[in-house]
């Protein structure tokens, strides 16, 4: 049996006075070292929370959990040095500069000043900003930013990374190689990694096990035979509509007024 690398009990997280929001709601999971486990889920359905969790970002107001084996809330400084995190909204320092801003990412993370030196710059050439490594970010389009934040997730060589959403904002191209690159991580670099995706092949080529959340709940846990078998679906993509419940048929053209309106 594979070691835990995360495992949840019970973890919770509401929001409001009274918590009437539940984004997380009793999470019991376990992600192995090694695995590449996918998050999937409706918008609002509560991945992002867990991420967020799991990082210690945000507090949870219920249960418990460990990452690497150390206590979410006591060991909230070791488990951020050992993670690297793509968040799905990040903050970023708009006045530096790519190179600056992984210089100081890198320099939080105490990596060694040579370390840093080499690693800025061929991450920086990885993600084909070289020749703009020092112009401001505020003038870097959303998926040049994108690529930043990836090579700042990766500053530290954490080894459990987790990437929120990560190619929604990249070009076909940049997409086909952040994909490759988790592979890669996992594959040859032996990292784990946490990927939540709403792109239906990249999990079914990345993730060896996949959770899916609906609502605040994990409603499902499986590799893709698994869940496949489970639904009796010949796809993910099925199994997933299956399981977050089907399809609604709705009046789409609703909203029009049919007055003066191509009917
Ligand atoms: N800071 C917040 N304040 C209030 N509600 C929040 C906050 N963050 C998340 N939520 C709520 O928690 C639920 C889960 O959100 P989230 O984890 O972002 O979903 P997902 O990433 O699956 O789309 C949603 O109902 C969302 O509105
Ligand atoms: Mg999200």
């Amino acid at each position: 049996m594979s070691k835990a690398m995360i495992s949840t009990k019970e973890l919770s997280k509401t929001y409001g006075r009274s918590g009437k929001v539940i984004a997380l709601d009793k999470l019991n999971l376990e992600v192995y070292e090694g695995e590449t486990f996918g998050l999937l889920g409706p918008n609002g359905a509560g991945k992002t929370t867990t991420v967020r969790l799991l990082n210690c970002i945000i507090k949870p107001t219920g249960g418990s959990a460990t990452v690497g084996g150390h206590d979410l809330i006591k060991g909230s400084l070791e488990i951020k040095s050992m993670t690297g995190l793509l968040a799905e909204s990040p903050g970023l320092y708009e006045k530096l500069s790519a190179h600056e801003f992984l210089q100081f990412m890198g320099a939080l993370y105490d990596v060694p000043d040579d370390v840093l030196d080499t690693r800025t710059d061929k991450l920086i050439r990885l993600f084909g900003l070289h020749s703009r490594r020092n112009h401001l970010l505020e003038g870097y389009s959303r998926g040049m930013k994108q690529k930043v934040l990836i090579a700042a997730a990766l500053i530290h060589d954490p080894p459990l990374l987790f990437f929120d959403e990560p190619t929604s904002t990249l070009d076909p191209n940049a997409a086909l190689m952040v994909k490759d690159l988790m592979k890669d991580l996992a594959e040859n670099a032996g990292k784990t990694i946490v990927v939540c995706s709403h792109i239906l092949p990249i999990i079914e080529e990345l993730c060896d096990r996949i959770g899916i959340i609906n609502r605040g709940k994990l409603v499902a846990v499986g590799t893709i035979d698994e869940l496949l078998a489970r639904t009796g679906k010949n796809t993910l993509e099925k199994a997933y509509i299956d399981i977050t419940g089907g399809v609604q048929k709705k009046e789409l053209l609703s909203w029009r007024e049919l007055r003066g309106a191509k009917a």
